[in-house]
């Protein structure tokens, strides 16, 4: 039953880390022609989660903002996606919930499924609001993605957070019935809880992700959603951001049409910037994409996003999206800029440096060093236990 008020991203804010490294330093360092990098994967640059920061720290940079303009007194619920959790009990979220300074009279959960599990986070918040419209869902995409060193997956490696108010009578985008749903079991991508780098089969991911692309369309069609002609753009899951030039090409084929790549281009490219400089967040790469569409496209009023999200095991799911009016006066475009352009560039040492830090494991007291510029820190270990404190 659809409900009769509308429901979707009341707001949005993306946060990234303190680091960057450039596809020019890794291809110095690894022998390969640069364009590999540039054409052939379309990234330019990754982020890199310096030692005192990760999934919640990001996570709070990114929510902060939310909170402070809307404050917290609606929000009852804080959904948080990850594939990178740092506890395999309690909920990132309650961190994240504490640095806020949230009312104790909230629920937090974790979810996860790959890179799909925003958008879970996000349906799930759509029924939350379905059920009672005074309320608001704090959901929270945040990831931190990590290949082996010299693996054909580490030069898509990145991470970001997104945080989105899901409420009623949205200001940016409102989310639409029906979702086309797609799930295969298929090891295509995953990560054992005894590693702390992802394994994949890179073409079998590829083809996993396009399969995905055919069974959600099927489905999202089977159930009465719009026909592609309507959509002014597509955001796409964005591993690498030619990912979603594959992709968009792929359902061009699968329904038939012919593939002209200016349009594919046009249908594409503004949901690609940010991505091509954070690199693979999961969770949050379909809404940091969305965020780049939003701050960097002409006029949006009224047009209808498709939204293709695609998680690695494999889950995906269709759907679409329309932009409110007015939307723009809503939108955190320079604070987006900020983020991206105020990372501090790093060397291939410092990068290697950080890849290979671990923490022992002992329960021994290992306090961190300052190094984020962001407004919250992970302090360190003690007692197992992870500290966390506001810059
Ligand atoms: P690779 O095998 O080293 O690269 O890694 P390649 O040889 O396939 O080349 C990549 C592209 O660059 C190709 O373009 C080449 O032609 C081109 P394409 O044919 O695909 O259009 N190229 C060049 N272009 C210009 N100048 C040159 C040049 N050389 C080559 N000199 C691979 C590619 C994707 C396998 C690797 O990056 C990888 O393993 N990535 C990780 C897995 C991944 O991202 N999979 C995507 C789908 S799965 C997914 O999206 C889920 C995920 O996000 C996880 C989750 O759900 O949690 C990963």
């Amino acid at each position: 039953m659809s409900a009769d008020f509308a429901i979707g991203i009341h707001d949005l804010s993306v946060a990234t880390t303190q680091y960057v490294l450039t596809h020019e330093t890794l291809a110095a360092q690894n022998g390969t022609d640069v364009a590999k990098y540039h054409r052939g994967i379309g990234q330019r640059s990754m982020s890199v989660a310096a030692v005192d920061e990760d999934i919640v720290t990001m996570a709070a940079a990114a929510a902060a903002p939310i909170v402070a303009r809307h404050a917290a007194d609606r929000i009852r619920t804080i959904v948080f996606a990850t594939e990178t959790s740092v506890d395999q009990a309690k909920a990132a979220g309650i961190h994240v919930h504490s640095l806020l300074g949230l009312p104790s009279a909230t629920r937090v959960v974790e979810l996860k499924q790959a890179c799909y599990s925003g958008t879970a986070a996000l349906q799930f918040a759509i029924g939350l609001v379905h059920r009672d419209r005074s309320q608001q869902v704090l959901v929270i995409a945040s990831d931190v993605s990590k290949y082996e060193l010299g693996s054909p997956g580490e030069a898509t490696q990145g991470a970001a957070a997104v945080a989105m108010l899901v409420s009623a009578e949205p200001a940016l985008v409102r989310i639409e019935d029906p979702s086309g749903m797609f799930t295969a079991d298929i090891m295509d991508f995953w990560r054992p809880n005894y590693r702390t780098t992802a394994l994949v089969d890179g073409y079998e991911s590829i083809s996993a992700y396009l399969q995905a692309v055919e069974g959600v369309w099927k489905d999202y069609t089977e159930g009465g959603g719009r026909a592609l002609d309507e959509f002014g753009a597509f955001c796409y899951h964005q591993p690498f951001t030619k990912m979603a030039y594959k992709a968009h090409r792929h359902l061009l084929h699968h329904c038939g049409r012919d593939v002209d790549e200016a349009d594919v281009a046009r249908a594409v490219e503004p949901t690609t910037t940010y991505n091509a400089v954070i690199g693979n967040s999961y969770t949050a790469s379909m809404y940091v994409g969305l965020a780049a569409l939003l701050d960097d496209a002409d006029d949006l009023t009224d047009q209808a996003i498709g939204f293709l999200s695609y998680g690695s095991g494999s889950v995906a799911e269709f759907f679409a999206g329309t932009v409110v009016p007015g939307y723009r006066s809503h939108l955190r475009t320079d604070m987006h800029r900020d983020a991206i352009g105020r990372r501090q560039e790093i060397d291939y040492a410092k990068y290697r440096e950080i890849h290979e830090h671990s923490f022992p494991v002992d329960g021994g007291d290992y306090p961190v060093p300052t190094e984020t510029a962001g407004p919250y820190r992970f302090d360190g270990l003690s007692g197992h236990k992870r500290i966390y404190v506001p810059r």
